[in-house]
């Protein structure tokens, strides 16, 4: 597909494919949706859903968010349609982009969506895959918008995964200066730390959760084993052996908490630090709705 956005993409399948200037362009778009302008941009508009993995908040967000813009979107499970049964992710994406506006999907393999992008007549939007989870980073960084000024120091302490690596390059797009604690075999991908530290990312990067969060304003943090790792959840478990975010690592900070969720308590995080004032989780959450509505306004509805 060759038509561009008011963003000057065709396609969201990281967050690099927007510049500094359009994630500030979507971030101000969905303060203003948040706020009340207008919603029923996208009127007569379809969304395909594409979920190869299980989902609350991003298939809860997206169908809300294409019925608050007045369109409407269908889930498409891979069982539920012939891609489970055969039929190849090219045709797939030939096929449903001759019906709906747009395709998102949360697939396994990142080769996989720029597929999809490849042989799509319409916007492809990346729900997450193995490597990446771009619409989380909008949301994560209108959240820090909202909560911070711009002298933001932030932490991302735990696995080098698809979340953290999203966020790293949305930080350096925003300008936020960036420590990261990863065990030693769990670290981000060394391309995906070039990408940041090319659009200016500042980055201490260190295997010491402490030192990490010396001094910042937010921990963020992630699940230990994301879906489909499952079968690498007791090397992992050893391996995050003092990376959990509980009050014996965050005392001495009022370090408010991000966590893209769902959260295994017990893991990564505890229970009472979920539940505690410095969760900005549940603000996060929301916030995949007005961020996604802003993006999905701007790919769709030009
Ligand atoms: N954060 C996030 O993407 O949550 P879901 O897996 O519930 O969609
Ligand atoms: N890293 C997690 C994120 C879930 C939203 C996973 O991929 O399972």
């Amino acid at each position: 597909m060759s038509d561009e956005s008011g963003l000057g993409i065709t396609n969201f399948l990281d967050i690099d494919d927007l510049d500094a200037a359009g994630v500030e362009q979507v971030l101000d778009r969905a303060e203003a949706l948040k706020s009340g302008a207008d919603q029923t941009q996208l009127s007569q508009k379809t969304l395909g859903m594409l979920f190869e993995k299980p989902s609350t908040r991003t298939r809860i967000s997206f169908e809300t968010g294409m019925t608050k813009l007045g369109g409407h979107a269908i889930f498409l499970g891979p069982e539920d349609i012939q891609l489970g049964h055969g039929e190849p992710l090219k045709d797939t994406a030939r096929a449903a982009s001759r019906y709906v506006d747009g395709i998102m999907a949360r697939l396994f393999s990142h080769e996989d969506i720029e597929t999809i992008a490849e042989y799509s007549d319409v916007p492809v939007i990346n729900g997450l895959t193995d490597d990446a989870h771009p619409c989380q980073t909008l949301a994560d960084l209108l959240t820090i918008r909202e909560h911070f000024d711009d002298d933001v120091n932030v932490a991302w302490v735990g696995d080098g995964n698809n979340v953290g690596q999203s966020f790293a390059i949305g930080c350096a797009l925003a300008g936020i200066d960036l420590s990261i604690a990863t065990p030693p075999a769990y670290t981000m991908d060394e391309t995906v730390i070039e990408r940041a530290k090319e659009l200016g990312g500042d980055f201490t990067v260190t295997t010491d959760p402490k030192a990490a969060i010396e001094d910042v304003d937010v921990v963020y943090t992630d699940v230990w084993v994301s879906m489909g790792q499952e079968n690498q959840r007791e090397e992992k478990l050893a391996a995050f052996d003092g990376f959990q975010l509980n009050e014996e690592l965050l005392a001495g900070t009022d370090a408010k908490v991000m966590h893209c969720l769902p959260a295994h308590r017990g893991e990564e995080i505890t229970d009472a630090v979920v539940e505690s004032d410095r969760a900005i989780v549940w603000d996060q959450a929301e916030n995949r709705l007005h961020a996604q509505n802003a993006l999905l306004v701007e790919l769709l509805g030009q």
